[in-house]
């Protein structure tokens, strides 16, 4: 996601749009840009880095200027360079935009402006938006709002966007559907932006616009908002009573709670435009080009450090069970020194969600020597893991603030998913009705880590507020639930300090069990799989021990209700997609306690975002 900021009237147009896309650097730090209206001419600065950097760049007085935009990237189409940055020009240099959003099917577009005699300069899907309004614009001698709704009838996908014309100094055009945009009402001046906190200390006065909607700003006539089909909208003025800090974090206390509250969206849009359940497609853009290595792969090797390489283990699973190839997965610091026997029929699929974790950037690069496919699987487009793979698959999570990862290890599952579903239909090792009753199942996930959510969260803050002075605790897992257990235990240590320890719940008899008594919560994962029974005998043995017992569990299972201590309920799916919802009561048990330690949960003591030394 990106933040995006607009303004009109005659303050501090620098000032707002400067210190506005600072606040929303959370939002996304790829690159930057301003673009002003100034003696009838557009003039743009941006560059790739912070919003800092950009400061560096602008010259002259800009504050003469009514009118300016901003954005500051999170990269979706084209890696974050200069060129990439927003705002875009249109080719005539007469209209700019900035975007905050994804047009899937930019490509299709771009091919019939390039056959109209259109160039670009960027590989992003925002310059292609920007010549579709000006190719209608010019040939259908339309005003510029007109040719906005034209033109956005004709796109696919999400977008907040901000245009100003240099033959218009009194007008912005603003559009959105799918990301957020907000105006803030203030004294002869309007401000834009993707949620309040650029303007929070000039006015508490917003209107929040609608999905496919359009308004058309200007001093003089102030605010008209119409539908992009042209039916009148009254604009509703709402008065904020938010803090600053809040909005940053959506209204949450922590960065960790609004991303965990994030992954219905954050799955559904790993899945956006790969997953296609009407036709039963899958299509992974950067997987194709390697497929056949894929499918010829005599081994996979996944690397990762801490959730990653968690993710890393669930995808082996479903590897090996979709598509039956042999699949190791190594913490990438180990292997990196361990001088492995790499071969060229090697796929290496590199995990990370900020893409710079020295340890894996440094065992793949290790893997590319000795001739091995790298695949990467990262959060941050262009990254330094990204760029040093031969392909790869974005996370489109958005931003990750908290150190705990929580929304990148769901999407990274998401993908490790698509890549099994791929190769398992492309062998024929699943049949076509079950490839597309789990492609169903899939597409209907968002929605179940959804109800998750919606109806968990109070049991797991009870729970948490009994366990919450617990020194030590265990978490169990079977099968595609053992990685589960492994990230639970690690979300609880780093963020509450509390000392916890994952184990594959068979593993306990050979050791782990003489921990157990009544000082010893236990976390079992008992969501319904082929190894249940197993699993409740588990539980049983932990509380012959006098242990505690809190089971997350499949909705309507009495059986285990019976005998744990504490049951969280959650959706039934496909055992294969099991991790994507188990993964949550944990993510929020783990939140809780922490809170009710009185620790700093999104940047707990220690810790850094990402690890980018040894
Ligand atoms: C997870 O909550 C931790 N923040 C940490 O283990 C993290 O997963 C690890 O450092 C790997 O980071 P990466 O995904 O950015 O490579």
């Amino acid at each position: 996601m990106c933040g995006i900021v607009g303004y009109i009237g005659s303050k501090n147009i620098y000032k707002y749009l400067i210190n506005g896309l600072k606040r929303l650097e959370y939002r996304g730090y790829d690159s930057s840009g301003i673009a002003v209206l100034k003696d009838s001419k557009i003039e743009i600065f941006k560059k790739k880095g912070k919003v800092s950097e950009l400061e560096e760049l602008i010259t002259g007085d800009i504050n003469s200027s009514k009118i300016g935009i901003g954005h500051t990237r999170w990269a979706t189409h084209g890696i974050p360079n200069d060129i990439n940055s927003h705002p875009h020009y249109s080719q005539s240099k007469k209209l700019a935009i900035i975007h905050n959003g994804i047009i899937e099917n930019a490509t299709v577009i771009k091919k019939g402006l390039k056959k109209r005699g259109f160039s670009f300069t960027s590989d992003t899907d925002t310059e292609v938006l920007i010549n579709l309004i000006e190719f209608i614009k010019d040939s259908e001698k339309v005003s510029l709002e007109k040719a906005v709704k034209i033109a956005l009838n004709q796109v696919i996908g999400a977008y907040a966007i901000v245009i100003i014309d240099q033959g218009n100094e009194d007008q912005v055009i603003v559009a959105k559907k799918g990301s957020p945009l907000v105006f803030g009402l203030g004294d002869k001046e309007y401000f834009i932006a993707s949620d309040p906190s650029p303007f929070i200390e000039f006015t508490n006065k917003v209107i929040y616009l609608g999905d496919e909607e359009v308004a058309k700003i200007s001093l003089e006539k102030g605010i008209n908002i119409t539908s992009i089909s042209n039916q009148v909208k009254r604009p509703k003025v709402l008065e904020l009573a938010m803090e600053l800090q809040d909005i940053e974090k959506g209204g949450y206390d922590y960065f960790m709670l609004k991303e965990i509250n994030e992954q219905p969206k954050s799955i559904f849009d790993t899945l956006r435009g790969r997953l296609i359940p009407k036709s039963g497609i899958i299509t992974l853009g950067g997987f194709i080009e390697y497929e056949k290595k894929f499918l010829n792969a005599k081994r996979i090797i996944i690397l990762g450090c801490g959730t990653s390489w968690h993710a890393g283990l669930v995808g082996e699973y479903l590897i090996e069970d979709f598509a039956r190839i042999p699949v190791e997965v190594e913490y990438a610091s180990e292997f990196r020194y361990r001088n492995p026997i790499i071969t060229e029929q090697d796929i290496v699929i590199a995990v990370s969600q900020s893409g710079e974790t020295a340890d894996t950037l440094s065992a793949i690069s290790l893997a590319k020597r000795k001739g091995a496919t790298i695949f990467g699987i990262c959060n941050v487009v262009g990254s330094s893991i990204a760029r040093e793979s031969h392909a790869g698959a974005y996370t489109h999570a958005g931003p990750e603030i908290g150190v705990a990862s929580t929304k990148a290890f769901t999407a990274q599952v998401t993908v490790f998913i698509l890549i099994a579903l791929i190769l398992s239909n492309k062998k024929g090792i699943i049949s076509s009705a079950d490839y597309q009753s789990l492609i169903n199942e899939l597409n209907h996930l968002p929605n179940k880590v959804d109800n998750v959510l919606k109806n968990i969260n109070s049991k797991a803050k009870y729970i948490a507020s009994i366990y919450k002075d617990a020194s030590n605790c265990l978490f169990l897992g079977r099968g595609i639930n053992f990685p589960v257990a492994l990230e639970g235990a690690l979300k609880l240590k780093e963020i509450s300090y509390i000392h916890a320890e994952g184990y594959p719940a068979a593993e306990m008899k050979h050791g782990p069990i003489a921990l157990i008594d009544e000082d010893m919560p236990t976390v079992v994962i008992a969501s319904q799989t082929e190894n249940y029974e197993k699993v409740v005998s588990n539980i049983q043995e932990v509380k012959a021990r006098n242990g505690k017992v809190i089971a997350i569990i499949n909705e309507g299972d009495n059986e285990v209700r019976n005998i744990a201590d504490h049951v969280i309920e959650v959706p039934l799916t496909d055992e294969r997609y099991s991790p994507l919802i188990n993964t949550i009561p944990l993510q929020l048990l783990s939140y809780h306690i922490a809170v009710m330690r009185g620790c700093n949960v999104d940047q707990p003591r220690n810790l850094a975002k990402s690890v980018t030394v040894e």
